[in-house]
């Protein structure tokens, strides 16, 4: 009976290992507010509905929040705590700083939910993740499902988001490199990238661009550089569209004009280069289709990484701070 033993602690560690080994993202379920705030879905959208008819560019900002919290020790609302005399967040880190923008509208639907909940029992961390779905749809994308249940950090980490967010001057290496530390493909990391249908840059993350890339539409820069003078900090704040079709609206055009070589920023021109991810790159382009299913799916993926679920961390009260 030694083999039956045998067998029976292997298939015992066997269990144990698979347990062990299965990512916590398994206790994300889309019905985990189903007794406790069964109306957050609806009060998120309703209220991304109009934050959207208010300013049709927050929603682009709250889709690149939602990424900037992801990338840095998961999906835990990390980005929203605000830094005082005593705290340093994640706030003023290179890709945030004077940059990320939607925290008001995350604390109004904060606000929201749990009055209409009766208590604080939804995380800032799924109020972003929802936001940022609702935010794609309102603007024309795929639609996906929301799996809910994270919960808010304590801490947040400025070094972190300085290490683990990509930067405008990228090359094609670097943002393989940064995306696959977090478990994404190449392809994966370009469909994600097509976020960049919608919203707007600054003229200090494409002025290098406009003036020194050789990559580049000579006509879209010479109109880019009207707006985005030299020498800074001279119209630093400036805006542009990454898309220059439809800033507003969600779709596969971002794509044609990386081919078109009037990507706004370096790290945008630097999926259509002549490398790897050029023949992704056209693929989207040509299949919008291709191009919603690959995003709806590494969005659901991004949303997954490394949450704190059960009783880690906690539930904000104040998405700005620890309770
Ligand atoms: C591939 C590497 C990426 C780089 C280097 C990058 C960099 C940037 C930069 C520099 C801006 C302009 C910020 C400013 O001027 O204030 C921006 C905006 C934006 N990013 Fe990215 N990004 C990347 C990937 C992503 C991903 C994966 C998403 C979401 C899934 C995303 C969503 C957005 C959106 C929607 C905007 C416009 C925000 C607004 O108008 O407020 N980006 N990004
Ligand atoms: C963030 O931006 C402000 C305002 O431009 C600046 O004074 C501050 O030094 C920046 N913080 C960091 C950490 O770069
Ligand atoms: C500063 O922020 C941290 C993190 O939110 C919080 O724990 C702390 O109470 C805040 N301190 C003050 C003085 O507000």
């Amino acid at each position: 009976m030694a083999g039956v033993a045998h067998s029976s602690l292997c298939l015992t560690l066997l269990i144990v290992m698979i347990t062990i080994s299965s990512p916590v993202s398994a206790q994300l379920s889309v019905s985990f507010y189903g007794n406790t705030c069964p109306s957050v879905f609806d009060t998120v959208r309703t209220a991304i509905r109009s934050a959207i008819n208010r300013e049709a560019r927050m929603g682009a900002s709250l889709i690149r929040l939602f990424f900037h919290d992801c990338f840095v020790n998961g999906c835990d609302g990390g980005v929203l705590l605000d830094d005082n005399g005593s705290f340093v967040g994640e706030k003023t880190a290179l890709a945030n700083n004077n940059s990320a923008r939607g925290f008001e509208v995350i604390d109004n639907i904060k606000t929201r939910v749990d009055q209409a909940c009766g208590r604080s029992v939804v995380s800032c961390a799924d109020i972003l993740a929802i936001a940022a779905r609702d935010s794609v749809v309102e603007l024309g994308g795929p639609t996906y499902s929301v799996p809910v249940g994270r919960r808010d950090a304590r801490t947040a980490s400025r070094d972190g988001a300085n290490t683990n967010l990509p930067s405008f001057s990228h090359n094609l290496d670097d943002l393989i490199r940064v995306f696959s530390n977090q478990g994404f493909t190449e392809r994966e990391m370009v469909a994600l990238s097509g976020a960049h249908t919608v919203g707007q840059a600054q003229c200090v993350t494409f002025r290098d661009r406009i003036y020194n890339d050789a990559n580049i539409d000579a006509a879209f820069a010479t109109s880019r550089q009207a707006n985005c003078p030299r020498p800074a900090p001279n119209g630093d704040g400036n805006l542009a569209p990454l898309d220059p079709q439809s800033p507003n609206r969600f779709g596969n055009n971002y794509y044609q004009a990386l081919i078109n070589r009037r990507g706004l920023l370096h790290s945008d021109q630097a999926l259509f280069n002549g490398g790897s991810s050029d023949s992704i790159v056209t693929m989207y382009s040509n299949n919008g289709n291709a191009f919603n299913t690959d995003f709806a799916n590494a969005m659901i993926k991004m949303g997954n990484l490394n949450p704190l679920t059960g009783s880690q961390g906690e539930v904000r009260v104040n998405c700005r701070r620890v309770n």
